[in-house]
């Protein structure tokens, strides 16, 4: 894995733009307008290189990747996504050929999930305050059941059996962990939940806790917590103010990151980051591409502002990403009337304006 190739003197970044499908390229147009004016106003200097992957591509050429985008992604300082998924093509497909195939070749093995209330007004859940819901999960992004493990025996029989292995290593669990104990040390909480199934999984989650405890010795600041994750789905809704950092293996992490944005306000203001420390890492709304609200400049674009916000942190950019949150959180307040497409007073384009105006 070549080194970044971030200067902090030069300020001066490289960045991979997948508009993708559907409503990705919208939503992605607003975020570089915050992206542009960002610059502006931080002093920061980014070319972005915009690369066609996506379903029309593949409709086009039968292919879902080029050879080469491995490669060429990596000569990035950081790739902004925005959505994968094409209604013409098979499910699947684009999914594991694009959006995971860029995870485990870039080894983006951190899926990095804020989950922040901007505003109580958005929040489903009766009398929960901003203060209330403030947490981030930490999501394995590289091996668990998204590995593909697995076989078929006699498909397509009466006595078929289909077999799907969740594959941890020592290594992939460890760096997860490491990872998401230095965040919660970080925070002003400190506290680490693990987020498992040790009571029915008692191999995958045996490491996972074993590892847990044992990289938590070198973390005694942070204070370690365990809820198994039928449990942790109950405790979003109910008491989502136990939580601060959050880890776990890449299913139940998909899962409960899904819930954690609904309780922060819908998928309008999602953002999520496959991060690999060491290398490149990519930006996205986890939204999707949303087909039915595609072209017609009704979708809520602030979950790619948010991912631009989290790139900006990634590269550095500090002052830069916080400047960005904040616009955010300005424009859920004091304008819009929901999150949701179609329903936020504003078109699409003018969110993406409020928000250069809030910066
Ligand atoms: C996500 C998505 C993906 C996942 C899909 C599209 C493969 O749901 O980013 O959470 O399962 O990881
Ligand atoms: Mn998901």
């Amino acid at each position: 894995m070549p080194a970044k190739t971030v200067s902090p003197k030069t300020r001066s970044y490289k960045i991979a733009v997948i508009p993708g499908d559907g409503t990705g390229p919208e939503v992605v147009r607003e975020g570089l307008k915050v992206l542009a004016a960002a610059a502006g106003k931080y002093g920061f200097k980014y070319a972005a290189t915009s690369f066609d992957f996506g379903g029309d591509r593949y409709l086009r050429t039968k292919e879902v990747l080029p050879k080469s985008a491995v490669k060429d992604l990596q000569k990035f300082d950081a790739i902004y996504l925005g959505a994968i998924g094409h209604p013409e093509v098979k499910p699947g497909i684009l999914e594991k050929g694009i959006l995971l195939r860029l995870r485990f070749d870039l080894d983006q093995y951190i899926n990095l999930r804020p989950v922040r209330l901007y505003d109580e007004r958005f929040c489903p859940i009766k009398n929960k305050k901003p203060a209330d819901i403030d947490f981030v999960v930490v999501r394995e992004n590289s091996e668990g059941l998204y590995k593909g493990l697995g076989e078929f025996r006699n498909k397509g029989k009466k006595n078929e059996v289909a077999i799907q292995i969740s594959h941890n290593t020592r290594k992939g669990v460890e760096r997860c962990l490491r990872y998401a104990f230095e965040l919660a040390q970080k925070r002003k909480r400190k506290q680490l939940t693990l987020c498992g199934k040790t009571n029915v999984l008692t191999y995958a989650f045996d490491l996972w806790e074993r590892t847990f405890h044992e990289v938590g010795k070198e973390y005694p600041d942070v204070k370690r917590e365990y809820t198994h994750v039928d449990a942790t789905t109950m405790w979003f809704v109910k008491n989502p103010e136990w939580f601060d950092v959050i880890v776990t293996d890449n299913m139940f992490g998909d899962i409960i990151t899904d819930l954690g944005a609904m309780i922060q306000g819908g998928m309008g203001i999602a953002a999520g980051g496959n991060i690999n420390p060491e290398g490149v890492s990519m930006f996205e709304p986890i939204g999707g591409s949303a087909p039915k609200y595609t072209g017609k400049n009704v979708i809520n674009p602030l979950a790619a502002v948010c991912a631009v916000s989290m790139l900006l942190a990634q590269l550095g950019e500090s002052a830069a990403a916080q400047k960005v949150e904040e616009a955010v959180i300005s424009v859920v307040r004091n304008k819009l009337k929901s999150l949701a497409a179609g329903q936020m007073g504003y078109s699409t384009q003018e969110v993406g304006d409020l928000v250069v105006n809030a910066l």
